[in-house]
């Protein structure tokens, strides 16, 4: 139990850490199990144990106020969202995504995500070099636009909206600074955009309007929480399935296994691409009173970092191989890519739905992936991914037309 509460100077948020955090989430696993950022004055948690059991406990460890390093972003930009409150508001506004977003729903999606994706795959992989973020985005933004009902929306708009948004939620930094214009504006142009009058009835977002108007919730609750699909639900799975797909190019073998039996490998694939390159690398929580933190006491009100992306990398629970991509690794979906506890991503079953059909339709086209030249990585306070990453391909021969 250490005497005195571990603290360490590494600048968490500056490009170079940024560039490559897996040192320096091994330098703070090394120094306890909360330890205290000189720089932010807040504690991040590295460890996967630790982490879970956090996650299961929102009674001491709050999002509201808390899930975001600064005031200005938990107080204004994030407020009313469902990342961002807790109790029963939480459960009021969950239960209204839970219902459009529950494996059941999802079962009346599949054909339709199963068809856009052998579409785009056949289109991006038909010269035989291809960029996976392109791909990716493609994917998920038409997927996301339609069931909210705006299939129109402008896709650049969107995703460097999502991106600005999530580096809202770091500290007052020049990159913060940067980005605050474009996230207040994602907020402004949800509420221009997302009217009764322009979205389909039977959408997402019609749906959130009917609950509205069947008292469930406030109107006021209504654009707050249409955010979570825009800001959660994009560009986190854009940059998931991208690395996934750059991990199995750098990986033959491994694209061979996934080739054998798409139905069988393409889940855990998605789940070991998470695990290492978690695409949200942390959020933050709020000590509603004193805790301890096995052996580290702190105080009500102090604010936590919790690095999604080191306890991915934890070898008290991966193992020695924990750096290593492996498809194979059992129990790769206790990752903690997709948070835990009551705010555990409500997402996951369509994140799942779409990268299958993706690696399913690729699996098909592609005998080969390898990659081409080295991938542009994304810079931001939260999300870890890349912008561009080409690939080449080679193509299966294409299967006789049925009946000639
Ligand atoms: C690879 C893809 C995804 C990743 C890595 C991811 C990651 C996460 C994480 C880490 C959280 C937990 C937040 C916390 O700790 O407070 C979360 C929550 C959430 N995610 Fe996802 N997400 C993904 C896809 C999606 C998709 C496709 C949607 C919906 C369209 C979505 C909607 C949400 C929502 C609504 C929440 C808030 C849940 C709550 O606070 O109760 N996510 N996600």
């Amino acid at each position: 139990m250490p005497a005195i509460a571990p603290s360490s100077p590494i600048p968490l948020f500056d490009d170079q850490v940024l560039t490559d955090p897996y040192p320096s989430y091994r330098s703070l696993r090394e120094l306890g199990p909360a330890v205290r950022l000189e720089e932010y004055g807040v504690w991040a948690v590295p460890h996967h144990a630790q982490l879970a059991a956090i996650l299961r406990n929102p009674d001491l460890y709050g999002s509201e106020d808390g899930i975001a390093l600064t005031d200005l972003a938990n107080e204004q930009l994030l407020a009313g969202t469902v990342l961002a409150s807790d109790g029963a508001q939480h459960v009021k506004l969950r239960r209204v995504l839970s219902k459009q977003l529950a494996p059941r729903a999802m079962k009346g999606l599949a054909d339709r995500v199963t068809a856009r994706a052998e579409r785009l795959v056949r289109a991006h992989v038909e010269s035989g070099r291809f960029d996976a973020v392109a791909l990716s985005q493609h994917m998920v933004c038409d997927t996301v636009m339609e069931l909210m009902g705006l299939p129109q929306a402008d896709r650049e708009l969107l995703l460097d909206g999502a991106a600005a948004t999530f580096n809202v939620f770091g500290p007052d930094n020049s990159r913060y600074q940067q980005a605050l214009p474009l996230a207040s504006r994602m907020v402004e142009l949800l509420h221009e955009t997302l009217t009764r009058e322009a979205v389909d009835r039977d959408s997402w977002m019609g749906a959130i309007f009917e609950a509205v108007d069947a008292g469930q919730i406030e109107e006021s609750d209504a654009i707050p929480l249409a955010s979570a699909y825009t800001a959660a639900g994009i560009d986190t799975t854009v940059l998931g399935l991208a690395d996934c797909l750059v991990q199995l190019s750098r990986h033959p073998e491994q694209w061979q296994t996934l080739r054998g039996d798409p139905e069988r490998w393409a889940t855990p694939a998605f789940h070991e691409a998470l695990r290492l390159e978690a695409p949200i690398q942390a959020f933050g929580r709020l000590t509603t009173g004193p805790t301890d933190i096995t052996g580290v006491h702190l105080e009500k009100g102090e604010q936590l970092w919790l690095l999604y992306g080191s306890a991915g990398r934890d070898e008290a629970q991966w193992g020695p191989e924990a750096d290593t991509f492996d498809i194979r690794r059992p129990g790769n979906d206790q990752h903690l890519a997709f948070g835990g506890g009551p705010h555990l991503c409500a997402g996951i079953p369509l994140a799942e739905l779409q990268v299958r059909a993706v690696l399913h339709a690729l699996a098909t086209h592609c005998t080969t992936l390898t990659p081409d030249g080295d991938p542009t990585r994304v810079l931001n306070h939260l999300l870890r991914g890349y912008s561009s990453a080409p690939l080449t391909a080679e193509l299966a021969p294409a299967a006789p037309e049925s009946g000639a």
